[in-house]
């Protein structure tokens, strides 16, 4: 169909006095003795474009007067009678397809529980509109700063049959009928599609390092899958990974690198989705634009693990979970140091290398491992990040501890005994960032279809 975008009708002044043609939904419509106004929206701006309706001119089709209703309009295109915008004087109003009254999405201000009930449909609500823009521009510019920095973009495999983070975690991926017999679980996995275990991968970042190296520095942005039971506002079973690997850096260097990226995404957020995030500071989070405007000119804290607990042991608050040193921190823990000590993004370095995972850098000092995890207010952590163990020997021996089964790790270890170098990476969450940005305080609002727990709508 030949039409312009609400978002060209708006914008471009070369189109007043000009005929244009636009289609969307309508979201509001008002009425006069003389004139009725459709509000027009069709997603490529958070605006919508006013059409108004001469009604001794034109005798407008009451369908077209739904809410929800798709219509298709061909107007002169005139300065707006309000602001800085355009307006459509309709000369032909179309009715694309009806909209009938039970049509979920009203006026009246639904609320943000009721909404995940119709993901379908609510999308054609103005959070939803801004949340998705913002997300969609974030990704855009995540891309870009990674291309801007020569970083390679890989696509690590979704089904592996390896366990980057070792928490067991994994979903399985089988084609077995139901209730096929064997006399083992190896014998199970054996007569399976792939001959043995398999699952749906929580971290494309074993399969990163060994892109890095041979690239030295890539990324990855894919789906990952996590069978952990917690039904949380900050929890999905699938959500979306960054995953930089970049080969010759150490831990500072990593940190320097997730800081700035995070600068430059938010900065193009910013520029980028005006409107959006003047909604959100409005409506959603009180004082976000400045909150992350200090976010971009100032500095990340950094924090040492046995600092922060000494601060948490002090701390004026009562928590839920005892804190020791050796402790992971809870999200409770986490919050209190981002939003009561620091104030603002904090990462969380050396951490007791029992709670961390088998590939991260063990320290000189035999008790913690070169990690750390970003912090932020709001939200906690929403990034895992670490220097990788170079060494061969104590990749083993962290290995063996764990009882891992270390046939299925060869190929990693592999990139020890070739070649090794110090190399570092992070995971960024992406709903946790898109949350962050938009103010949005649970993660089932971020994300087109959430799966979690006993939830696959
Ligand atoms: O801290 P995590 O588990 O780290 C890793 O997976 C590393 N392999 C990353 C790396 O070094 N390449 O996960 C990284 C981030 C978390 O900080 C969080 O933002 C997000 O992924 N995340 C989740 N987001 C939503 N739902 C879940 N269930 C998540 N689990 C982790
Ligand atoms: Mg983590």
């Amino acid at each position: 169909m030949k039409h312009l975008d609400v978002y060209q009708v708006l914008n471009d002044k070369s189109l007043l006095g000009q005929t244009a043609t636009v289609c969307g939904w309508v979201r509001t419509f008002r009425d006069s003795s003389a004139v009725s106004f459709l509000e027009v929206a069709d997603g490529t701006s958070f605006s919508r474009l006013q059409v108004v309706v001469d009604k001794n001119a034109l005798s407008l089709d009451p369908e077209c007067a739904k809410t929800g209703a798709s219509v298709c309009v061909t107007g002169e295109v005139v300065k707006a009678f309000k602001g800085e915008g355009a307006e459509l004087n309709a000369k032909e109003v179309k009715l694309l397809g009806k909209c009938p009254p039970e049509y979920p999405i009203q006026k009246k201000r639904t609320t943000l529980e009721f909404l995940r009930s119709i993901p379908h449909l609510r999308l054609r609500t103005n959070t939803f509109t801004a949340v998705f823009r913002v997300r969609s521009v974030a990704a855009q510019a995540i891309h870009r700063y990674f291309h801007e920095n020569r970083y390679y973009y890989m696509n690590t495999p979704i089904i592996t049959a390896s366990d980057c983070e070792g928490a067991g975690e994994m979903f399985r991926v089988t084609t077995q009928p139901y209730g096929v017999k064997a006399a083992s679980e190896a014998e199970y996995y054996k007569n399976d599609f792939f001959g043995q275990k398999a699952g749906l991968s929580v971290s494309g970042q074993l399969e990163g390092e060994v892109a890095a190296t041979a690239f030295s520095k890539i990324y990855t942005f894919g789906p990952s899958f996590r069978a952990e039971n917690s039904n949380t506002t900050r929890h999905l079973a699938e959500f979306w990974h960054i995953e930089p690997e970049v080969a010759f850096a150490e831990l500072p260097d990593i940190i320097e690198i997730a800081e700035e990226m995070l600068k430059y995404v938010i900065r193009a957020v910013l520029e980028e989705c005006p409107e959006e995030m003047n909604f959100f500071d409005a409506f959603v989070e009180k004082g976000l634009k400045e909150k992350l405007l200090h976010v971009v000119n100032s500095e990340f804290a950094v924090c040492d693990y046995t600092e922060a607990v000494e601060i948490l042991k002090k701390a004026d608050a009562a928590f839920q979970y005892p804190v020791e040193w050796g402790c992971d921190l809870q999200t409770e823990h986490e919050k209190y140091l981002t939003e009561c000590v620091f104030k603002k993004p904090v990462f969380v370095t050396n951490y007791p290398k029992a709670i961390k995972s088998f590939y991260m850098k063990q320290n000189p000092d035999g008790k913690t491992v070169a990690a750390t995890d970003l912090l932020v207010p709001g939200i906690g952590e929403i990034i895992g990040c670490s220097e990788r163990e170079a060494d061969l020997d104590k990749l083993v021996s962290a290995m063996k501890e764990r009882n891992m089964d270390m046939s299925a790790y060869q190929q990693y270890l592999d990139l020890r005994l070739f070649g090794s170098v110090p190399h570092s990476g992070f995971g960024l969450g992406f709903e946790r960032f898109v949350m962050y940005v938009t103010g949005m305080d649970n993660i089932r609002d971020v994300t087109l279809f959430p799966r979690s727990v006993n939830n696959i709508m």
